[in-house]
């Protein structure tokens, strides 16, 4: 898959596209990272991409002929997705779309944003990683880069990791533990030295049923959930399951 990231620092994007999981892919040719710098794209003798905000106020607005140019620069490509801290949340659900596209372009403001004719009709998205206000969307880009790079066949090597993982089924994931089975006097919860498979997916289940109701029961709506976790949410609410994790 092609990512095209348009960018002020492409440096930023280059090194990270370079390292762990993501630069062996690369390295592979399963990935392919182009980092444009959009200061490319100008055409004044300063380089200029940002000016005056139109009404006044604080701050710089980048101009949109360059960033203009630095899409169409790129060619055809699957989808183009801004990085703003206004734009709609981005989604475990939008990574596992986009990994279907053979291209996508990640485009990244500075400054107080973007002139808002690009966003009008030259991406096709327009998303935030979070609610906080980052001094850029390089951050952003490579954040739904790695999320959508990862879910590419090949890349992790193991397909199995992907299943179990947070998200995949709409709950948090399940405590780990590895060697050793005592670590400063701390044990490791019996059942996983069992070896008994289904009593350890049994307990991997509830933990990580556990873990949604307490950080993020807002998941719990919209998780797919049997008759069984039901009832043990139930019995969770009632005090009956209330074991520390
Ligand atoms: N640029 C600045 N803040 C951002 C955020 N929270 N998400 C995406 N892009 C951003």
């Amino acid at each position: 898959m092609r990512f095209v990231v348009l960018t002020l620092f492409p440096d930023v994007v280059r090194a990270y596209a370079a390292a762990g999981v993501l630069g062996k892919a690369v390295e592979r040719g399963e990935v392919e990272v182009e980092a444009v710098d959009i200061r490319d794209f100008t055409d004044d003798r300063y380089r200029s991409v940002d000016d005056d905000p139109f009404g006044g106020g604080a701050g710089m607005v980048m101009k949109p002929e360059p960033v203009a140019r630095a899409i169409e620069s790129a060619g055809r490509v699957g989808k183009r997705v801004m990085l703003t801290p206004s734009g709609r949340p981005f989604t475990q659900a939008d990574a596992v779309e986009w990994a279907k596209l053979d291209s996508l372009l990640l485009l990244c403001g500075r400054y107080e944003g973007i002139d808002q004719r690009i966003r009008d009709d030259h991406v096709d998205d327009a998303v935030s990683i979070g609610d906080y206000v980052l001094s850029g969307g390089e951050l952003g880009a490579l954040v739904v880069l790695d999320a959508t790079m990862r879910l590419l066949p090949g890349v992790l090597g193991n397909a199995d990791s992907l299943e179990h993982e947070s998200y995949n089924e709409g709950l948090l994931e399940h405590p780990h533990y590895t060697r050793p089975a005592e670590w400063r006097g701390v044990g490791v919860p019996e059942v996983l030295l069992s070896g008994h498979h289904a009593r350890v997916a049994e307990w991997r289940r509830r933990e990580s049923l556990r873990r949604t109701a307490r950080l993020r029961p807002d998941l719990l709506k919209t998780a797919s959930l049997t008759p069984q976790d039901q009832r043990f949410l139930l019995d969770l609410e009632s005090g009956d399951q209330s074991e520390v994790s």
